[in-house]
């Protein structure tokens, strides 16, 4: 993929996957993450590769790393954005600093990331911008069923509705907006649901069994690319099929 694309979440999980997946397809890519050293461990060098430490709730951590990405590569075509913070506090326990901290990094850092992103792809008249909602706006559950997770899942809501919001505002300009909703995948921001809360959730799953990380980034790989040149303003479920039905 002969495209400049800026990673977010880049030191694990689904972020790390895409990460790889677009070095080996020819990208240059700037990895974004808060956790640089564990970044720079994950990933090593490459010449195609910039890593940047960061927080996507700082809106000069946004700034500068779009700056870095044209600085070093020339230009930026695609943003693929899987930074975030989890949450599975039940509604009884949920606390508004918990609440506020889960939306300054899932919401408002998606909106801060993919409007730096968008101030130069607008310039250019051409872009894609991929953010990362969850299969969790659908059951309203994470952390198992009868959780909640409300901060997360809330905060997952306001990516979807931003995505749109995005996508009819840009959509003149030349520059896409999508997003992915992973169902669950085997990454660390789940490592600590139980045997008990996995084997409950994956009853919903019709191929019976969670994702991998690379599934999910071969959506958010075919979004930013041009292959999906009139794609935008939708949400990709990768699931299993866990979104439908009982
Ligand atoms: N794993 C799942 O089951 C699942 C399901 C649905 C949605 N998602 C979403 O997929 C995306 C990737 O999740 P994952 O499973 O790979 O999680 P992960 O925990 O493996 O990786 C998340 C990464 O985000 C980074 N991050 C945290 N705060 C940040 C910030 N303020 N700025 C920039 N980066 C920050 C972390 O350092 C980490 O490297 C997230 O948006 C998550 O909400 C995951």
């Amino acid at each position: 993929m002969q495209k400049t694309v800026l990673v977010t979440g880049a030191a694990s999980g689904i972020g790390e996957a895409c990460t790889r997946l677009l070095l080996e397809r020819g990208a240059k890519v700037t990895a974004f993450d808060p956790q640089i050293e564990r970044m720079q461990n994950a990933l090593g060098e490459s010449e195609n590769l910039l890593t940047i430490g960061g927080d996507v709730s700082q809106k000069q951590d946004c700034i500068d790393a779009v700056a870095n990405t044209i600085n070093k590569f020339g230009g930026l075509d695609g943003l693929i954005h899987c930074g975030a913070a989890h949450s599975s506090a039940r509604w009884d326990e949920l606390e508004p600093e918990e609440m506020n901290r889960v939306l300054a990094v899932n919401a408002t850092g998606s909106f801060l990331i993919a409007q730096a992103a968008a101030t130069h792809m607008t310039k250019q008249g051409k872009g894609s911008i991929v953010l990362t909602t969850s299969g969790s706006v659908l059951f309203g559950v994470t952390g198992g069923n009868g959780q909640g997770g409300p901060a997360y899942v809330s905060s997952k809501g306001a990516v979807l509705a931003l995505t749109r919001s995005l996508a009819r505002a840009l959509g003149p300009t030349g520059v896409r907006v999508n997003a992915i909703s992973p169902g669950i995948t085997d990454t660390p921001m789940v490592a600590g649901y139980t045997d008990e809360q996995n084997a409950a959730m994956k009853q919903r799953f019709p191929m019976g069994r969670f994702a991998e990380p690379e599934e999910i980034a071969e959506g958010a790989l075919y979004l930013v690319s041009d292959k999906a040149s009139l794609m935008t303003g939708e949400n990709m479920h990768i699931n299993g099929g866990s979104g439908f039905g009982g």
